[in-house]
């Protein structure tokens, strides 16, 4: 695996496997790297001949008051990992590399970018625009892997992409779990021993939310036992059952949707969604 920390020296790379006609992936992330980013790189390898994964912290997507600084730093454990999947070329850029003009960003992230994870991150999606957009510039990938875990990211993602016309097709990849059904996520790190033991009731609700509308009960009557099931552990950002294409309210003829929800457990803010396909519609 090569590592390169400049975007020059990365493009040189990547100009002699396009000049062969090689397709490249891009798996952008922050590092704090669990099997989720694994099955990310993955689906890159299935999809392209040269892998590249970033890793890079963007202060721009943290507010303030956010876990910046304290953010999972495991380097060398992530090295190893990609190592060990065979992954081609790791970039691993610094802030200047990045952002050499500074920071202001005015990506339009549309109405997505204001709901849900957007409605108490209100910087948050254009945080992740900026970034996402410099790297597509950076490595000018033809495909780019997202989790399926930051599904509203993902959608934002895809209409970033389609509205600036960009060449590069974004691929996704279902939330992987961990045996006890809580999605993976490097902020899992935070949980204590007690509130690790509460955190799969999370998804459990959801997945119970689901087979209750499978099973022909209102949309109405689901959120309202859900949100109350869901707060005698957590308190409950917002929880919503959506159209899963693009997060509007759900029509009588919506067969596609998604129950996505963020929760706070002491001091870690979760997130987690179930996407299906309604039945009979
Ligand atoms: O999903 C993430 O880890 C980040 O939001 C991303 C896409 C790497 C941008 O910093």
């Amino acid at each position: 695996m090569k590592m390169f920390e400049r975007s020059g020296d990365l493009q040189v790379f990547l100009d002699t496997h396009r000049s062969s006609n090689k397709k490249i992936a891009l798996v952008p992330t922050m590092g704090g790297l669990h099997d989720g980013h694994l099955r990310l790189v993955e689906k890159a390898q299935s999809l392209a001949d040269v892998v590249v994964v970033s890793v890079f912290v963007n202060p721009t997507q943290f507010a303030k008051d956010e876990d910046f600084d304290s953010y999972p730093k495991t380097f060398s454990d992530d090295k190893i990992l990609l190592e060990g999947q065979s992954v081609d070329a790791l970039f691993i850029p610094s802030k200047n590399e990045i952002y050499p003009n500074g920071t202001l960003s005015n990506y339009d992230v549309g109405e997505m970018g204001g709901l849900l994870c957007g409605a108490s991150r209100p910087t948050h999606f254009n945080g992740v625009a900026q970034v996402v957009n410099r790297l597509f510039d950076i490595v000018n990938p033809n495909y780019s892997v997202f989790g399926e875990k930051d599904y509203q990211q993902l959608l934002i993602i895809k209409s970033l992409v389609e509205n600036n016309n960009l060449n590069v097709l974004i691929e996704s990849v279902s939330t992987q779990r961990e045996i006890d059904g809580l999605a993976m996520s490097t902020r899992n790190k935070y949980l204590g021993n007690k509130d690790r033991q509460k955190a799969p009731f999370f998804y459990q609700q959801l997945s119970n939310a689901k087979t209750a509308i499978e099973q022909g009960d209102s949309t109405e009557f689901v959120m309202e036992k859900t949100l109350s099931e869901l707060r005698v552990n957590f308190e409950v950002e917002y929880l919503e059952i959506l159209n899963a294409n693009n997060l509007t309210q759900i029509a009588t003829n919506t067969s596609e949707i998604i129950i996505i929800s963020a929760i706070r457990l002491g001091e870690t803010r979760l997130i987690d969604n179930i996407v299906f396909r309604r039945p009979n519609v």
